[in-house]
């Protein structure tokens, strides 16, 4: 049994894995036929702390299309660690369940999730990572550069610009894990922390983007930090992906975003609507993706 809080517990092999059955499953689709129901008679329990669009629906839809069955369930319904201890949630829902996947503020609650479940546990989220996102988005690089052959992503280099966040670290592990060179461009008190060795940590995003693949960029007010945003607002001011920085970017470079995007913030919409947006694409392959991960995780 193996769990899914963090890229950095799986090797390239075990990535490389989930990747290539993602996008078999998606060509399977994509020609009109239904996937095997790998996971037939298999339940997930979801649990969220937080708002969610992507991956609520494509961790419900990704079931649904592998023959299984999803359960979600709303922050106020289960309480985590507030009615009920996490250790308690846990065991419940591991005698009921055969997988669960959570969203949360605290990442230490997944592991206290994973330590008492007795069934696969899934970050669907957490302060510190977002890897089911990073899984997507390499997928959408694979699109890009070497469709269906995740070792042709060797020497690539993806850009972050923005909030050393969960989603830039997920990201920062799986460049690292996958070969490909990841620089993060941050304003100063905002950088990457526990960043992987090879992740390159910068403060001007116009020479982040100089050799970029693709320029990613991420909300830079997180979920639950609301209270921050006049601040962060501020001390982001010059990190927006926009015309003029993509114009000191690779002519080849595409953007990525994981969405929910903050238009005319983080990004424009010139960049989000133009020709080297991969943002919707990007979405959909949270689909296929996670399909990827549930097969390999749930069906053994
Ligand atoms: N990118 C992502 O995780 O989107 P949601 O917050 O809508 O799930
Ligand atoms: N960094 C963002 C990602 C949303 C998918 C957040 O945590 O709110």
């Amino acid at each position: 049994m193996k769990h899914f809080l963090s890229i950095a517990d799986f090797t390239a092999a075990e990535i490389s894995d989930m990747l290539v059955r993602a996008h078999a499953l998606r060509q399977e689709r994509n020609a009109g036929r239904a996937n095997e129901p790998v996971l037939a008679d298999k339940t997930l329990a979801m649990l969220f702390e937080k708002p969610s669009l992507r991956t609520r629906v494509s961790f419900e839809q990704g079931m649904n299309e592998l023959g299984g069955r999803a359960v979600v369930l709303g922050q106020h319904e289960v309480g985590l660690g507030e009615r009920e201890s996490v250790a308690d949630v846990a065991r419940v829902l591991g005698g009921m369940v055969h997988g669960i996947a959570a969203r949360v503020f605290k990442h230490e609650h997944l592991e206290q999730l994973a330590e008492h479940a007795g069934v696969p546990v899934i970050n669907m989220l957490s302060d510190q990572s977002h890897p089911a996102q990073a899984l997507a988005d390499v997928m959408t690089l694979m699109d890009e550069f070497c469709p269906g052959d995740p070792g042709g992503l060797k020497g690539r280099t993806v850009p972050f610009v923005g909030d050393g966040n969960n989603v830039a670290r997920s990201l920062a592990v799986i460049c690292e894990k996958l070969g490909m060179r990841f620089v993060i461009a941050s304003p100063t008190g905002y950088e990457l922390a526990g960043a992987p060795a090879n992740a390159e940590l910068i403060t001007d995003p116009h020479s982040a983007v100089a050799d970029a693949d693709a320029v990613y960029a991420d909300t830079f007010v997180s979920m639950g930090e609301e209270g921050e945003k006049e601040t962060k607002l501020e001390a982001f001011a010059d990190y927006q992906i926009n015309d003029a920085l993509l114009a000191d970017a690779s002519t080849h470079a595409v953007v990525l975003h994981c969405l929910p995007a903050y238009r005319g913030v983080e990004i424009t919409d010139a960049v989000m609507d133009g020709p080297r947006s991969r943002v919707f694409p990007q979405a959909h392959n949270r689909l296929h993706a996670q399909k990827g991960m549930l097969a390999v995780l749930l069906s053994q």
